[in-house]
């Protein structure tokens, strides 16, 4: 039998539902071309945002058509939208026809739940909570050959008023060190050149283990960090998100003793207020925040800094919204993830007062989105004539002509070149600066 796997939302997901397709391949399932294809189809859903919700709600119900048409096929709907403490009435609205449901705790039972619809059971549902059992090491489909993505959190302990991660994915679990290691090691023995240290706040890694076992010596991020340094064959690595309450002097300094690491960095500033910030429940404000990016830059001043931004969070005025333009102006990111606020069932900013209508959201974002445009497209010019050093991952999705690859602060370079020199870091010069790429034509 052939399975495909449909996935919406972050990296988190994406590399989740690597981790799906893998325990179905070794259960000795086959992975479909297309959904079409498929006798399996398994959707890897995501809540952060209502946009995301209702787009995914439109695809599973689109499904039962396929599934009237296709008897004998097997749906399962997993991941965070259906840990969500209002899946009950929604499944029993829109979901009648899903033959399995699954949370974010239990999707690696995936082929013991096909097996039971596959005897007869009908709808099956698990978003039980408990994972103590959840293995430390899964077997993994990757989708990308040079870059792969590594677990190293699970869950989330901050609680931002606006946020419903941290109840679909409940709280901080740090991976064991050693698992991490050995994996990130097999990585580049199998000819990996990037890895991305996956996890909802990877600054908080080891706090868990270390309340567990005070005594025990348990590595921090910056530990982890330094080991996955050493693995020889990894060029580059990531992380994926860090939070600002938690990036210390500290460990800006640790980062920018590690070439592999500190030429890129994703901290999510969130506002530009500071009475934003504190309702949002940030636990810092816009001088601890541009201090960490100082203390950054001060040692690797070409370093790119990305950034994630909300407008529209209740009760943000007018004045608090022109100070997020003057400040992410300020911070000088080189991009912005921008997002309008969506209220999430749950959270206490849903219940706050002073809802904002979504066209003032609309037209607020077009406004963040042209300030920091303009900032991005200024940064890549500075670019124009250096010589960087480009990882080049395969042909352009938008000129097969042409190849794409990165720089070591992941900004996309189109180039010239061909299939032969994929998985090669090459010195190119770049020619021509777009606000989202750069070009070496
Ligand atoms: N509304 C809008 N954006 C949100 N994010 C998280 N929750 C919400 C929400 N309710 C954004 C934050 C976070 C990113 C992953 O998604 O900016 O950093
Ligand atoms: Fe959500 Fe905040 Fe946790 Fe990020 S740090 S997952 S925004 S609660």
């Amino acid at each position: 039998m052939k399975f495909f796997v449909k996935t919406f939302g972050c990296q988190m997901n994406e590399h989740d539902s690597e981790i799906i397709a893998g325990v179905m391949a070794s259960a000795g399932y086959q992975q479909a071309e297309d959904i079409g294809g498929a006798d399996i189809v398994i959707v890897n859903t995501c809540c952060i945002r209502e946009s995301a919700e209702n787009k995914i709600w439109g695809f599973i119900g689109n499904l039962k058509n396929l599934k009237d048409h296709k008897p004998g096929m097997i749906l399962a709907v997993v991941g965070c939208m259906m840990q969500q403490n209002t899946i009950g009435e929604m499944l029993h609205r829109r979901g009648r026809h899903l033959d399995i449901v699954l949370g974010t705790y239990q999707q690696h039972r995936l082929p013991e739940y096909v097996s039971r619809i596959l005897a007869g059971e009908k709808q099956i549902v698990d978003i039980s909570e408990d994972n103590r059992d959840f293995p430390d090491s899964l077997p993994t489909m990757r989708v990308n050959d040079l870059s792969a993505q590594v677990n190293i959190m699970y869950g989330c302990n901050n609680f931002c008023s606006y946020c419903i991660v941290p109840y679909v994915r409940g709280r901080e679990r740090s991976r064991d060190f050693g698992a991490i290691l050995a994996e990130v090691r097999e990585l580049a023995a199998a000819g990996v050149r990037e890895v991305m240290l996956l996890g909802q706040n990877v600054n908080s890694y080891g706090k868990d283990l270390r309340r567990a076992t005070p005594d025990a010596d348990v590595p921090d991020f910056a530990a982890v960090l330094r080991a996955v340094s050493e693995i020889e064959g990894i060029e580059r690595i990531r992380y994926m998100s860090s939070h600002p309450r938690d990036f210390s002097a500290e460990l800006a300094d640790v980062i920018a003793t590690l070439p592999k690491v500190r030429a890129y960095c994703h901290l999510p500033l969130q506002s530009g207020s500071d009475r934003v910030l504190r309702a949002m429940n940030r636990g810092y404000d816009t001088a601890a925040y541009y201090a960490i990016l100082e203390r950054i830059r001060r040692h690797t001043p070409d370093v790119v800094i990305t950034t994630d931004l909300i407008v529209g969070f209740p009760g943000e005025t007018g004045e608090e919204f022109a100070e997020t333009l003057d400040f992410v102006a300020k911070c000088r990111f080189d991009a912005a993830y921008t997002f309008l606020y969506s209220p999430r069932s749950g959270t206490p900013a849903a219940r706050m007062d002073g809802q904002i209508a979504e066209r003032e959201k609309k037209e607020r974002l077009a406004r963040l989105t042209a300030v920091q445009n303009a900032v991005s497209l200024d940064i890549n010019r500075g670019y124009i004539g250096r010589t960087v050093d480009v990882l080049v991952e395969g042909p352009s999705k938008n000129n097969p002509d042409l190849m794409t690859g990165r720089t070591p602060g992941n900004k996309i370079v189109i180039c010239r070149g061909d299939m032969g020199m994929v998985g090669q870091t090459l010195p190119l010069t770049i020619t021509e600066a777009k606000t989202w790429h750069l070009e070496a034509l």
